[in-house]
């Protein structure tokens, strides 16, 4: 069976703790492809090239705990403006869509890009405030020391250059379907995801 749903949406909105509870519900494979992005600007911000960095990559590299920090996210949204990294991440993405047995995959570019075949596709938002209220809490809670001012900055700053970028810009596909996640609890915002991928699957 060939079944992918694509999850995007700016930063922060929720589309983390989506993927993984369609991913578990549904029992299928899940990728959070903005650990590929966050992968290769950690080691651009130790140095590297971002083109040998992306072709260097490994597996491991995206279990680093490192890659959750707000540098790190910074660094990430800098280098998937280019043309060559983005390239360089396709194939994997999309055969990760269509693998056999199903797929979750959360980005910017999913829907539009990686996968435009989903059989589900999702656009997951909040308000800036909200999210930044929620990414600083998750912040706090791996020990991040940080402001909410500084964290509503940098995720506005990411959201800027995430939908302006010329490559893969970061838009709702045509026929996705919006989640506004600022007003639900977690449990609801994935209980409107589950009945929305349960209603494709009966279809
Ligand atoms: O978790 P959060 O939503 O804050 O960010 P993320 O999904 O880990 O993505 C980090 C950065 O990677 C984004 O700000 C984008 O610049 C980039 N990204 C992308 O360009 N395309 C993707 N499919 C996924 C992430």
């Amino acid at each position: 069976m060939r079944f992918t749903i694509a999850i995007d949406g700016p930063a922060a909105a929720g589309k983390g703790t989506i993927s993984k509870a369609l991913a578990s519900h549904f029992s299928l494979a899940h990728l959070d492809t903005g650990l590929l992005y966050r992968a290769v600007g950690a080691q651009v911000l130790a140095g590297a090239d971002p083109l040998v960095a992306v072709k260097s990559l490994h597996p491991e590299d995206l279990k680093a705990s490192t890659l959750r920090s707000p540098e790190v996210a910074l660094a990430a949204s800098k280098v998937a403006v280019l043309a060559d990294v983005r390239n360089e991440l396709l194939a994997l993405q999309r055969s990760f869509a269509r693998r056999l047995g199903g797929a979750v995959l959360d980005g910017r570019d999913i829907g539009t890009v990686i996968c435009p075949e989903a059989e589900v596709k999702l656009f997951v938002t909040a308000s800036a405030m909200v999210r930044a209220g929620r990414r600083h809490e998750e912040l706090r809670r791996i020990g991040t020391v940080i402001s909410p001012e500084q964290v509503l900055a940098d995720v506005l700053a990411r959201d800027a250059r995430d939908a302006d970028r010329a490559i893969a810009p970061m838009v709702p596909a045509e026929n996705a379907l919006v989640i506004d996640t600022s007003k639900l609890a977690i449990g609801e915002a994935v209980a409107e995801a589950i009945t929305i991928v349960q209603k494709v699957i009966e279809l």
